[in-house]
């Protein structure tokens, strides 16, 4: 395994993803793990991220010196090269006169044996994003690469293994990137590809077995997909042990709640105490119009909800989350993981009190669906779109009545239908109807109709943070609209939307 140290880059999650993907273990560690730790973890070789901090200001992150002396090769980036550079004897790092060097620029490669650089061009296009830089380097380096605006851009010392880039490898707008870490990896590290996602069960099931013991887990189950996951991985790890509360706010999609327990229950026996607190959820919600109220009735409720049941239930000491790797960092790093928690679980009341279990919280989404399939879940449980926690509510736009939810859910079942039926389902990235509240006039039969309006949402995104709106064959809309104002009484008009995120979002409140 490669172990990758944090210092608090946002794109530390990325160098341990860059290496699993090559098939070797890797993890981050906060940079406080002690030389001791890092033996005692069998790591093959040390990374360490880059990070906001200056080497030399009041709140400089550092690592144990005896690091250096363990025999391992180290890579630094960005301000890992620069602690390099710092703790050991002769180097220098200095603040830039300017406002530093951000953005994609090139790299000469000043000595082309840099088992770093094997096989790549002379001149390379890096990432850079620092502002301070390396000016001497300690005893021992020598400079392998020289950037346009940084003469110290890429150092090594052979003889101990030590390599330091002040650009990002991890990131895509460094072309060869993952040339260069693959080298370290490999060439330099001499690491074995030999990592799979059965090893990490396995590695997670040992864990939570020796965490938890012979005392009991709660799980808040929401349906979607990365609890369903734990919820599988907990049952392989502990049985019994574990309990999952699924509270069905009754704005789950048509059939959801039933996916979710005949897979979960039913085919995995998971131990699942569903709670239909529909008509709780609906009765807080009638007569609230407003998008916001509407999030935090439902987020309130679904707290209240859960904590009940909690509380039914005797000897529960630890509470499983689906946190990510993302959400994790996303918060921050070293405490990161305290913060999330609470926040992921909405703040549960004081008289509960948990330690948590987040056995994903070193993957990303698509890694969970990886493991997911691993663990045997059915394909469509697995890769299942995207779905808001406060569920349909946010697609009924203006108040939510069972009538209206009804509309919602029927309309978005046979979108979902036709998708499928045109493969549309594997490459659109969320699609989903929604009732936008406006009646229009309409012609059925010999009679006028005075009916309701569905608009059909469909988008391609990586990340949801952006997103287009899909082109889906005209043949596809034409269907949808004739089978959804057919079979859906009460709708006499199906619109598309056709706007990005920005200036819209994807769901509708
Ligand atoms: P927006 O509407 O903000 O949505 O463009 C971006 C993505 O996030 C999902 N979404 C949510 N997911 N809880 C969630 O778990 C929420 O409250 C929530 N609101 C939006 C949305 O479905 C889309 O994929």
């Amino acid at each position: 395994r490669v172990l990758v140290l944090d210092f608090g880059s946002q794109y530390n999650q990325l160098i341990t993803r860059r290496i699993r993907e090559f098939g070797v273990y890797s993890e981050l560690k906060p940079h406080t793990m002690t030389a001791a730790e890092i033996k005692a973890s069998g790591a093959k070789a040390v990374i360490f991220s880059g990070g906001p901090n200056s080497v030399y200001g009041d709140d400089a992150l550092t690592v144990d010196p005896a690091i250096y002396e363990l025999g391992l090769p180290i890579l630094g980036i960005c301000y890992g090269m620069q602690l390099m550079a710092k703790d050991l004897t002769g180097g220098e790092v200095v603040p830039a006169d300017d406002n530093g060097d951000y953005g994609q620029s090139a790299m000469q490669i000043v000595d082309a044996t840099s088992p770093l650089f094997a096989g790549l061009d002379a001149e390379q296009k890096v990432l850079m994003s620092h502002g301070d830089y390396v000016k001497t380097v300690p005893a021992g380096f020598s400079v392998v690469g020289t950037g346009e605006n940084c003469p110290v851009a890429a150092i090594q010392d052979v003889d101990r293994k030590f390599f330091g880039l002040q650009f990002h490898p991890e990131v895509r707008l460094t072309e060869h990137g993952n040339d260069i870490l693959r080298h370290f990896v490999f060439d330099i590290a001499g690491a074995t590809a030999n990592w799979t996602m059965r090893d990490f069960i396995d590695l997670q099931i040992a864990e939570i077995r020796e965490t938890v013991g012979d005392k009991r887990v709660l799980l808040g189950l929401s349906g979607g997909v990365d609890s369903s996951v734990v919820a599988v991985l907990l049952h392989k790890a502990i049985g019994d042990q574990l309990t999952a509360v699924f509270v069905d706010h009754g704005l789950l999609r048509k059939n959801e709640a039933t996916q979710v327990m005949t897979s979960l229950q039913g085919k995995f026996g998971v131990n699942i105490v569903q709670v239909d607190a529909s008509d709780r959820f609906l009765g807080e919600l009638a007569g609230v119009t407003n998008p916001e109220s509407k999030r935090k009735i439902i987020g309130k409720e679904f707290i209240d909800v859960f904590s009940e049941e909690a509380r039914k239930l005797d000897g529960v000491e630890f509470l499983a989350q689906g946190t990510l790797y993302t959400d994790v960092i996303e918060s921050g790093t070293d405490t990161a993981q305290t913060i999330k928690s609470h926040h992921n679980v909405g703040g549960l009341p004081d008289d509960l009190q948990f330690k948590l279990i987040e056995p994903l919280n070193k993957l990303f989404k698509d890694e969970v669906r990886e493991l997911g399939e691993q663990l045997g879940m059915p394909h469509d449980l697995v890769w299942r779109q995207p779905f808001p926690g406060p569920g349909l509510a946010i697609r009924v736009i203006g108040e939510v009545t069972p009538a209206r939810l009804s509309l919602v859910r029927e309309s978005d079942a046979i979108l979902r239908d036709e998708f499928a039926k045109a493969g549309l389902d594997q490459t659109v990235w969320q699609y989903f109807t929604a009732l936008p509240g406006i009646r229009s006039v309409g012609v059925m039969g010999d009679g006028r109709t005075y009916d309701e309006a569905i608009v059909v949402r469909a988008v391609t995104s990586i990340d949801g943070m952006t997103a287009e709106f899909a082109e889906i064959p005209w043949a596809v809309l034409g269907e949808v609209s004739a089978k959804i104002v057919n079979e859906v009484p009460g709708v006499n008009r199906v619109l598309y939307d056709i706007t990005g995120k920005p200036p819209a979002t994807i769901e509708y409140e």
